[in-house]
């Protein structure tokens, strides 16, 4: 568990309630900005901050040079992601010569890598918070805010919560599994929160150690949550608008909660320790909820979600049972991410993952054949160490067969504390640049004669958000939505979509819908994105689109329906 720097906190737990009041006290009206940076888990995380914070009292604003707070929740997968961060920080650190009393926090992945190493580098941090400690973050805050009362903008040292290498112990873990447990089930269901479409965690953690991967070092062990709490939470969600709900997981499908082994608390079942710790192999006579069942649960008990998606898969143990529940429940998104990170069987293996490109695509034609109509994302990385031409190669011909309907490729990025920081990163960069953009040509072409395929055809689309293009010419057209929306967030579904997102819904009331019309942006059941017009107030509902002409990455057609569902 985390310790505190000066200020002497010692042991927390028991302490946030009797702090709960001066909190709120001296929270009350504090403007925070709050920045995410990279993945679905992170939007998630910051939704849940955002809405601690805002019960006490923060008010959030877009412009991080008026906050009081401001806060960046990272993401360390690439140095690329880490040094969008440490630029940021260093513009903050002009900004605290003019505004000494701003505090200024690190939370999420880099915090959790970094350590204190970071507050040592960084002065103008105030607060640094891992993944695994997110609820701690008001008592942090407020623990700054006391300490410049006391010490009229003097700084009294760095605040943090990390959990350093005590998460993967069994006690430590459990503990912090049942205080985060608490922050995803004290999530707010304010109807404003979303825009129809929202994130529901299954899984904490990770536990696959592939070789190039931080997370299971920054993310701590794989957790699993009840599947009574996950149905809960849909079934409010639902009753609170939301139209579609994604599953989160960093291997959604290696999902399972054996409720033999279940520990409860008052009555409510905790979240459960995966492989390392726990039991990953449950005994015959026990009754183990896995991930097909349940999908197959939230499908039947909340019918409300019109749209139930997941990510991201892991090629290794992908079940047909899962492909089943797919076809047989026909509100599951035909959408598969699975991503394969290499087309070389040498270079799979220094990898880690466990599975062979033949086996990939076996799983690939199973998929296909059982779902006709699904589509697949992938990610790739390319110029792994002692990746060869013809490794890369191999790739090139993967995409070429595997036929995604997009592609991530992404550069190898050595990451510290991980297997493969132990090869040398022999690959030059000029060669992964030439790599990433042969890959990258090919899956451009491979895209283009997908979405071609469906010029012609009625797509049904889940409306997210007005198109930028929209929103820049006519900013009053945001004030049109009624589903408001976190404009510090990427649009639900599309990774690392970070900055420049559209203004926040200004409270003007919807015109005539007819003079209304507006270029919105939305993603059939196979996530391929659909550009068309029509009514900002169709934000957050599903309609039918005719699609009419496609460009590699993008289908445009016109409305045919006014909303299928709400
Ligand atoms: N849980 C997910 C991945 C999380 S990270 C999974 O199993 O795939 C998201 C993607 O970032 C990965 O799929 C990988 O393609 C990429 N990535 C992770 N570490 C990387 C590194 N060190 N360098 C480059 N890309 C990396
Ligand atoms: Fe990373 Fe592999 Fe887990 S990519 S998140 S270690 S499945």
């Amino acid at each position: 568990m985390g310790e505190f720097l000066p200020g002497g906190e010692g042991s927390l737990g028991s302490r946030m309630m009797l702090q709960q009041g001066n909190v709120m006290r001296s929270s009350r009206g504090c403007s925070v900005h709050l920045e995410t940076f990279g993945c679905q888990m992170n939007v998630l995380d910051s939704q849940l901050v955002r809405g601690q914070l805002q019960a006490l009292g923060y008010r959030f604003v877009d412009d991080w040079k008026t906050a009081d707070v401001v806060l960046y929740n990272t993401c360390s997968v690439r140095e690329h992601a880490e040094n969008k961060v440490y630029s940021r920080l260093g513009e903050l650190a002009l900004h605290k010569r003019e505004r000494p009393e701003v505090i200024v926090g690190v939370i999420g992945c880099m915090a959790e890598r970094d350590g204190l190493d970071m507050a040592r580098r960084f002065p103008q941090v105030d607060v640094l918070c891992g993944p695994g400690e997110l609820d701690k973050i008001p008592l942090l805050i407020d623990n700054v805010l006391k300490t410049q009362l006391a010490d009229r903008g003097g700084m009294g040292g760095v605040r943090h919560a990390l959990q350093a290498n005590t998460h993967r112990r069994s006690q430590t873990l459990a503990a912090a599994e049942d205080r985060l447990e608490m922050l995803d089930l004290s999530r707010s269901f304010s109807p404003e929160e979303f825009r129809g479409s929202a994130y529901v965690r299954i899984t904490r953690g990770c536990n696959k150690f592939c070789s190039f991967c931080v997370v299971p070092y920054t993310r701590g062990a794989e957790v699993h949550r009840p599947p009574d709490s996950i149905v809960e939470e849909c079934k409010r969600l639902v009753d609170a608008g939301v139209v579609e709900i994604t599953l989160l997981g960093q291997t959604v499908n290696h999902y399972q909660y054996d409720h033999g082994a279940a520990v409860t608390v008052g009555g409510v079942a905790q979240p459960q320790v995966g492989g390392v710790v726990g039991l990953r192999t449950p005994r015959a006579n026990r009754r183990v909820t896995t991930f097909a069942r349940l999908l197959a649960r939230v499908h039947e008990e909340v019918p409300g979600v019109q749209r139930l998606r997941f990510v991201t898969s892991y090629p290794r143990d992908f079940g047909d049972d899962v492909l089943e529940v797919m076809a047989e429940h026909p509100r599951v998104c035909r959408y598969l991410h699975l991503p394969v990170q290499s087309g070389s069987d040498r270079v799979l293996k220094l990898m880690n993952r466990g599975y062979s490109v033949g086996e990939y695509e076996g799983l690939l034609s199973r998929a296909r054949v059982m779902l006709p109509d699904v589509q697949v994302a992938s990610d790739v990385i390319c110029g792994f160490p002692t990746e060869t031409e013809e490794d890369h190669r191999a790739t090139c011909e993967l995409l070429r067969r595997a036929r995604f309907k997009n592609c991530f490729i992404f550069k190898y990025s050595s990451r510290p504390g991980t297997a493969a920081e132990r090869l040398a990163d022999d690959v030059p960069e000029e060669v992964k640049r030439l790599r990433n953009h042969d890959l990258l040509k090919v899956q451009s072409q491979v895209s283009a004669e997908v979405h071609r395929e469906f010029v012609g055809k009625t797509a049904r689309v889940f409306v997210e958000s007005i198109s930028e293009k929209s929103a820049r010419e006519s900013p009053a057209a945001g004030g049109a939505v009624t589903l408001g929306w976190d404009p510090g967030s990427p649009a639900p579904g599309s990774p690392g979509r970070t900055r420049g997102a559209l203004p926040m819904a200004s409270g003007k009331a919807p015109g005539n819908p007819e003079t209304t019309r507006t270029q919105l942006v939305g993603r059939t059941d196979g996530d391929l994105i659909v550009v068309f017009d029509g009514d900002p107030r169709l934000v957050g509902t599903i309609v039918e689109v005719q699609i009419e002409r496609s460009m590699p990455l993008t289908l445009f057609g016109r409305l045919v329906h006014e909303p299928v569902s709400a």
